[in-house]
């Protein structure tokens, strides 16, 4: 049939109509086939428009079928009936199939979406790498749960300093070389960075008053090279006891049980004269090798002490100044640096191995 009789012959166009459709449905058709898993949620998108396209093409206004229709009423009556039938039906079964496709191609779409957003919940999850406590934490928490049995409260207080906290209501004077830029670290509006935890004494006694017992963990700053035994921010405890008739035996006393319980009932302490501006006298203190138990060894480099920090009365001005009577009460006070003692502990020869946070190295200890 050529085009010329089709377009003379109405049926014959219904039928070039319906064959056009039938041919190009026929991609459309093999989808029906399709499943979820052959066919990515892009494809199925891609096939939902070109059904769109298609639909237009024929059922739209524009459409062979369209044209169909409009020769319903040109058709020799006795013919238009049976005619007008023919167009009715075939556009009837045209967009019922384009309509099932449709169906079927929504729910491929809806599937391959489900597939693509699905979650495994059997998949092994990825394990996040565990920390480990650091070991001046351990340290730290080995000191406060001796001195908390001791009746020791714990104080934590502020890093940044005025000048008062840092050295005046410490009794260090105006011309005193730790309070030059070269010692202490300085931010720009004129605060220091606290160089001992020593500042904490003075909030402390301010907050609380007398009588009291506390200790003061944390980390201080000087302006030290890095060298195996110095580093620029390091940890100190600081220990307060004032209350009425405290003398330097109880100092003693306190220090010596610390260390014991420390380094085990034979540890030996002894207090060397020394000066600090905040007491009176003062003492440094050392403690027998908890390693070769005084006979000397590496780390008490053959000396057989250990030497650990600082302590002494607490001076009567640093008493006035926090708001305690000295003709009331007195009290001493010490002050110990963690890292070294750390270092001595875990037969570490570098201090500065504590702040590289090299997991490896901090999983070591136990
Ligand atoms: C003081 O800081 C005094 N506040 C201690 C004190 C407290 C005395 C209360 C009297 C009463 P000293 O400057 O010696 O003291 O420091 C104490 C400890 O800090 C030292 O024994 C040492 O273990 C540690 N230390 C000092 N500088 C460094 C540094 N750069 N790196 C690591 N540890 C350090």
């Amino acid at each position: 049939m050529t085009d010329s009789k089709s377009q003379e012959d109405p049926k014959s166009q219904v039928e070039a109509a319906r064959k056009a459709f039938d041919e190009e449905f026929e991609r459309f058709a093999r989808l029906r086939d399709a499943s979820a898993q052959s066919l990515s949620s892009a494809d199925a998108e891609t096939e939902e428009r070109a059904l769109a396209d298609f639909r237009t093409r024929h059922l739209g206004k524009k459409s062979a079928l369209s044209a169909c229709k409009k020769l319903i009423g040109k058709v020799a009556p006795d013919g238009r009936a049976a005619f007008g039938q023919l167009v009715q039906q075939t556009e009837a079964e045209i967009t019922g199939r384009i309509a099932e496709a449709d169906e079927h191609l929504n729910s491929l779409v809806q599937a391959a979406r489900g597939e693509r957003e699905r979650i495994d919940v059997t998949l092994p999850g990825r394990r996040p790498r565990r920390g480990h406590i650091h070991p001046i934490t351990k340290l730290r928490e080995r000191i406060e749960d001796i001195f908390v049995s001791l009746g020791y409260a714990i104080e934590d207080d502020r890093e940044i300093e005025t000048d008062f906290y840092n050295f005046a209501a410490l009794n260090i004077p105006e011309n005193h070389p730790a309070r030059a830029p070269q010692d202490t670290f300085y931010t720009t509006d004129g605060f220091a960075l606290r160089s001992q935890t020593s500042t904490v004494q003075i909030h402390a006694l301010q907050r609380r008053g007398a009588p009291l017992r506390m200790i003061a963990p944390g980390r201080v700053f000087r302006r030290d090279t890095p060298d195996p035994t110095h580093n620029p921010m390091f940890f100190q405890v600081e220990g307060l006891c004032v209350d009425r008739g405290i003398t330097m035996a109880h100092l003693k006393g306190t220090v010596a049980e610390f260390l014991r319980r420390m380094f085990g009932a034979q540890t030996v302490t002894r207090f060397r004269p020394s000066y600090f501006p905040f007491t009176e006298p003062s003492a440094e203190f050392d403690f027998s090798c908890f390693k070769c138990g005084g006979g000397g060894c590496r780390i008490c480099k053959q000396s057989g002490w250990i030497e650990l920090g600082g302590s002494g009365m607490v001076h009567p001005n640093v008493l006035r100044i926090a708001g305690v009577d000295p003709e009331i009460y007195s009290g001493f006070a010490f002050g110990l640096g963690i890292d070294r003692m750390c270092a001595l502990m875990y037969g570490l020869d570098d201090i500065r191995l504590l702040f590289e946070n090299d997991v490896r190295f901090l999983e070591q200890f136990d």
